[in-house]
């Protein structure tokens, strides 16, 4: 096929969808125009940035007709910054795009064509993430990565991080500013902070990510923002795009923070995995908990159970749980949960779910119903396999990553029946979709 269009050219398109980064779609003979920023329904004179044998790229040189969802963004860092990629378009609209996105995928590769639920949103979307990791430089204070690129942008002020967050890393890096990590030199101290919330608890960790030991004095730092609980230094030496190494060294507190769900504490180490929107995370585990109709006999297992959090939800209405999670801090963190929570039915054991899944099955335990939820790599065929050969009452599916989910539900549709898939808006104004599939036994 010859393409249609050449690079540097403009265009007049109407767009007639949505790509799976939000950006619109436009097609000339058939041939696909990713148009970013463009909604569904406007007609755009667009210039071709990239053209490629499948598709192209374009950006908006002028809305010829505009979309009645199109808002001006609120964020002034909005264009740049590589966060959020939908605050151009009303809330709820972006709720319906998430939804088509998950339906797009199911149309496209399952055999049982379920029509997707709405999805769930916040009520609030605004400051919802517990966690932000600011890069940081000398020139330009605590910024945010650019898209697609290490390039750091100074922020004023990020709607999705909480203000006291961003006001505790400002700071920081302007009292200690002269310790700052170069990347190009190698030369400095501190690479990155990171912060954590407990948004019911009222507790904050401050995570100083640096290149050696060297303790600072945080004095100034606890009595500016009295709700820090602890201060961790992470020692990170290597040059490489994981942010947090294993070495911890507690310079205040107890090195952990405590958060409350539903009617659980949970205590969090700076390595183990939290859900980022516990608003929406609460919102997710009742609706998982509803969904799996658990009984007082049933055998559960909680696999990729991070803090332990979706097994201790469901550990008053079962015979026993059974977690498993590869980050040995993070079952360290899973054991004492079910300590604080007065649990006494469940059992967190560290390893690859790929392997450590298979061993658990080889005591002779049965489980009736079980909770997944990966990584974006979503499930190993080995696990796939376990899964399908158990035969399960119920099998709920949490995902991050609607693509990877649908091959997984592909293969495991073969056993079970689909009952529902509902997204959740955990990562609100980005592209990003949670979502909770339903799964029981075929007849
Ligand atoms: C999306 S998180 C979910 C955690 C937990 N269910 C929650 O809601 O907080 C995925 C978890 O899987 C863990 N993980 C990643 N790969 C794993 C593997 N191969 N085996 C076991 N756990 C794994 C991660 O450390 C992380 O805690």
């Amino acid at each position: 096929m010859e393409i249609p269009v050449k690079k540097n050219e403009k265009y007049i398109v109407d767009i007639i969808d949505y790509g799976s980064e939000g950006e619109g779609i436009a097609k000339i003979d058939s041939y696909t125009i990713f148009v970013v920023g463009a909604l569904k329904g406007e007609k755009c004179k667009i210039h071709i940035t990239k053209v490629l044998t499948t598709h192209a790229f374009a950006k908006i040189v002028e809305i010829i007709k505009s979309s009645q969802y199109r808002v001006t963004s609120d964020c002034e860092t909005y264009n740049r910054c590589g966060g959020c990629t939908l605050r151009h378009i009303e809330y709820n609209e972006t709720l319906k795009i998430k939804q088509e996105k998950v339906q797009n995928l199911v149309n496209k590769m399952l055999d049982n064509k379920i029509i997707v639920e709405p999805t769930v949103g916040m009520e609030v979307p605004i400051h919802y993430r517990n966690k932000a990791i600011y890069p940081i430089s000398k020139e330009k204070n605590v910024g945010i990565f650019a898209q697609r690129s290490h390039d750091i942008i100074p922020i004023n002020e990020c709607l999705i991080q909480t203000k006291e967050s961003q006001e505790i890393a400002k700071f920081i890096v302007q009292n200690w500013s002269d310790t700052i990590y170069d990347e190009k030199t190698g030369k400095g101290l501190l690479r990155n902070i990171m912060i954590r919330e407990g948004f019911n608890t009222n507790e904050i960790m401050c995570v100083l990510v640096q290149n050696g030991r060297k303790k600072y004095d945080a004095k100034a730092l606890i009595q500016k923002f009295p709700r820090i609980k602890t201060i961790i230094i992470n020692v990170n030496t290597k040059n490489t795009n994981v942010v947090l190494s294993n070495e911890n060294i507690v310079i205040y507190g107890q090195g952990y923070i405590e958060d409350k769900l539903g009617e659980y504490i949970f205590k969090i180490s700076p390595n183990s995995f939290y859900q980022v929107n516990p608003v929406q995370t609460e919102k997710i585990y009742n609706y998982a908990i509803e969904q799996a109709k658990l009984k007082k006999d049933d055998i559960v297992c909680d696999l990729y159970c991070g803090i332990g959090t979706i097994g201790i939800f469901a550990s008053k209405y079962v015979d026993k749980v059974y977690g498993i999670e590869i980050v040995e801090e993070a079952v360290k963190n899973a054991k004492e949960n079910a300590k604080i929570n007065n649990i006494n039915n469940a059992e967190f054991l560290t390893g690859d779910v790929e392997q450590a899944f298979e061993k658990l099955l080889e005591r002779n335990i049965k489980p009736s119903v079980i909770f997944v939820d990966p990584p974006r790599k979503g499930l190993d065929e080995k696990t796939i396999a376990n899964l399908c050969k158990l035969k399960l009452d119920r099998l709920i599916y949490i995902s991050c990553n609607p693509a990877t989910l649908m091959r997984d539900l592909q293969k495991l549709e073969t056993i079970y029946n689909i009952e529902s898939i509902t997204p959740f808006d955990n990562f609100c104004y980005s592209s990003h979709v949670e979502s909770c599939s339903v799964l029981s036994l075929k007849d």
